[in-house]
C-alpha cells in the first residue's frame, strides 16, 4: 500500500510516499529557513504564504517515483498541532487531492509522526515502547502502547526543549534556527564553564521545565554586558547544552529504568523530534543506554526535523486503525498526542 504524506505545520513544506508504513519511496522537504532568517524566527503569515507557493511542486516531486496519484492508496496529512494557517494549507491541499482522486484522507498528529520516524529507521521496531520526544513545541516522555495509543508519562510545564534552544540562541546573538547553531558552537566551548539550572519535580519525576535555564542565559548575558565583559558564546552554548541535554537524558533514563518492565515496554528508548539531532543529546543518551543496559533508537539526522515521510508512516497505522476523515476535516493549533 502506498501512502502519500503531506506536512506543513511549521516552516517546512514536505511530501513523501511510503510503502506499507516502513519503506521510503520519496521524501521531499522544502525548507523556509532562508525566508525566516531575515526576521530571526518563523513569521506565521509568511510561513502560510510560502507553503501555498511550494506545496503543489513539492507534492508533484514526491509523486514522481510512483508515477502519480493513480498509484497512491491513501492521503495522509498533518492536521495538528502547529501554526494554524500553515496547517490549513496542507489540510486543504490534501482534501482536494483525496476527494478528486477518490482516496481515503487520514489526519495525522504531528508528534505521533515524529515517533513514526523510528519505524522508518528501524524496521524491526514495534510498540509498546517508551519514547522521549523533544521538538520546538513539545517535550514529552510517552508510553507508546500501540501505533495509535499513547500515554503521556511526563511533559514540560513551560517551554519545550527546542524552544529553549531557540531562545538561548537569540539571546547570545546566534539567530534562527537556534538549535543547530548552538549545537555547532557548543563543540568549541567548555560545557562545565557555567552552571545553568536543572529543574526536578519531587512529585513528577518525568516532567520538565526549561524556562529557568532560558532566564539564566538571559541573566548571564546581561551581567556580562553590564560588567563590560565579553561573552564567551561557545562556553554559554556548551554549558546550556549540557544543562538541557543532561536533564532530558536523566529523566528519559529514569522512565525506562522505573517503568519499562511494569508497562511491558521492553528495556528500550525511542527518541524523536527536532532536538534529537543534537550531538550532545545523542552522545549523552548513548552513554546512558550503555551504562543502564537499554536499547536506544535514535532517528537518522535526515528524519529528526520535520518531514512528510514520518507523517505517511504514521498515516499508514492511523488508516489501519480506521482513523479516516471526511471533507469536514479541520486543522488544530493544539491537540494532545493522546486524543
Ligand atoms: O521537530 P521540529 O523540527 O519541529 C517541531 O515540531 O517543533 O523541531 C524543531 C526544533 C527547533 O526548536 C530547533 O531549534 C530544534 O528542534 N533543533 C535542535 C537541533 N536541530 C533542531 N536543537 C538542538 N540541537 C540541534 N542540532
Ligand atoms: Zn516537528
Amino acid at each position: 500500500m502506498n501512502i502519500l504524506g503531506i506536512e506543513s505545520s511549521c516552516d517546512e513544506t514536505a511530501a513523501s510516499v511510503i510503502k506499507d508504513g516502513r519503506e521510503i519511496l520519496s521524501n521531499v522537504v522544502s525548507s523556509q529557513i532562508d525566508i525566516h532568517t531575515l526576521y530571526g524566527g518563523v513569521v506565521p503569515e509568511i510561513a502560510s504564504r510560502a507553503h501555498t507557493e511550494a506545496i503543489s511542486g513539492v507534492v508533484s516531486e514526491a509523486l514522481k517515483p510512483v508515477g502519480g496519484m493513480e498509484n497512491i492508496d491513501v492521503v495522509a496529512v498533518t492536521n495538528a498541532p502547529g501554526l494554524i494557517g500553515a496547517l490549513l494549507v496542507g489540510v486543504s491541499f490534501a482534501k482536494g487531492l483525496a476527494f478528486s482522486s477518490g482516496k481515503p484522507l487520514i489526519p495525522v498528529h504531528h508528534i505521533r509522526g515524529h515517533v513514526a520516524a523510528a519505524y522508518l529507521a528501524h524496521p524491526e521496531l514495534k510498540p509498546p515502547f517508551i519514547a522521549l520526544i523533544a521538538s520546538g513545541g513539545h517535550s514529552h516522555i510517552v508510553f507508546v502502547e500501540d501505533y495509535t495509543k499513547y500515554r503521556i508519562l511526563g511533559r514540560t510545564r513551560d517551554d519545550a526543549a527546542g524552544e529553549s534552544f531557540d531562545k538561548a540562541a537569540r539571546v547570545i546573538g546566534l539567530g534562527y534556527p537556534g538549535g543547530a547553531k548552538i549545537d555547532s558552537l557548543a563543540k568549541s566551548g567548555d560545557p562545565y564553564a557555567i552552571e545553568f539550572p536543572k529543574v526536578y519535580f519531587k512529585d513528577a519525576p518525568y516532567d520538565f521545565s526549561f524556562s529557568g535555564v532560558k532566564t539564566a542565559v538571559i541573566n548571564y548575558a546581561h551581567n556580562a554586558e553590564q560588567a563590560g565583559r565579553e561573552l564567551n558564546k561557545a562556553d554559554v552554548a556548551a554549558s546550556f547544552s549540557r544543562a538541557v541535554c543532561s536533564v532530558l537524558t536523566e529523566k528519559a533514563t529514569a522512565a525506562v529504568n522505573d517503568l519499562a518492565e511494569s508497562l511491558g515496554a521492553g528495556k528500550r528508548l525511542v527518541v524523536a523530534g527536532g532536538v534529537s539531532a543534537n550531538s550532545v543529546l545523542r552522545s549523552y543518551l548513548a552513554r546512558s543506554a550503555e551504562k543502564n543496559g537499554f536499547a536506544l533508537y535514535l532517528p537518522p539526522l535526515s528524519l529528526c526535523g520535520d518531514n512528510a515521510a514520518m507523517i505517511a508512516s504514521q498515516g499508514y497505522y492511523e488508516y489501519l486503525s480506521g482513523n479516516i476523515a471526511d471533507e469536514s476535516l479541520n486543522a488544530y493549533a493544539t491537540k494532545s498526542i493522546e486524543e
